[in-house]
């Protein structure tokens, strides 16, 4: 005798029981504080993150031309269709107008265009071609005439040496800088 009375349904269980299971509960107290502290916390980043966003993104970004224009360009449709007794405006309007004549191409020096279209044969001597600054080689050559050089050079020729070929194989560039060339190539062969 002497021992707790109990009531039934009471749950028996000694003191130490007792103040374990009180601190388990102030540990989940504490445990889900931090937690929802947390998860409060991470929102109110995610809302500062939007202000910031819609702030910044959106007039930095979204109204970026090369951002805009990119846009454009992957979401216009790949081909238009001209339909007769239709509006054709945007068909027009995509399809790019021709290409301006290209221009005439610049005239370079003749120290340039040999540097640039001449050496890889007459630097050595490569395929027959008289190497340059090689009196010995030019003077043959000097003695056609400048006119004949000149004419052999716009036009390539075939000589006994070899092929020259038209304009060094450089059509693209003027006449006017091949010529220079050939001057450049004759003063230092003499
Ligand atoms: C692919 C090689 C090659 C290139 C590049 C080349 N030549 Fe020649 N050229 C030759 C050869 C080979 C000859 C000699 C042909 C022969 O007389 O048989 C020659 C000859 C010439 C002659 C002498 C023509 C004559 O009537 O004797 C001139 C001038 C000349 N080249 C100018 C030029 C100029 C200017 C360039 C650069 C724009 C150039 N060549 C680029 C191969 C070349």
């Amino acid at each position: 005798m002497g021992g707790p009375v109990l009531a039934p349904g009471d749950i028996v269980s000694d003191s130490s029981d007792q103040y374990s299971a009180s601190h388990d509960k102030h540990f989940f107290d504490t445990f889900m504080l931090v937690i929802g502290g947390l998860v409060f916390f991470a929102f109110c980043l995610y809302i500062l993150a939007r202000v910031i966003a819609s702030n910044t993104q959106e007039q930095y970004v979204l109204n970026d031309p090369t951002f805009t224009h990119a846009e454009d360009e992957r979401i216009k449709p790949v081909q238009l269709l001209a339909v007769s007794g239709r509006d054709n405006a945007a068909v027009e309007a995509a399809t790019p107008a021709p290409a301006a004549p290209a221009a005439p191409p610049a005239v370079m020096t003749g120290e340039a265009v040999y540097n640039m279209a001449c050496v890889a044969c007459h630097g050595m001597g490569i395929g027959g071609a008289p190497i340059f600054a090689n009196k010995a080689a030019w003077a043959p050559r000097i003695a056609q005439g400048l006119a004949t050089l000149k004419d052999h050079a716009l036009k390539g020729y075939q000589g006994k040496a070899g092929l020259m070929p038209a304009k060094g194989g450089r059509v693209d560039l003027a006449d006017e800088s091949i010529l220079n060339a050939v001057d450049y190539m004759v003063n230092a062969g003499k």
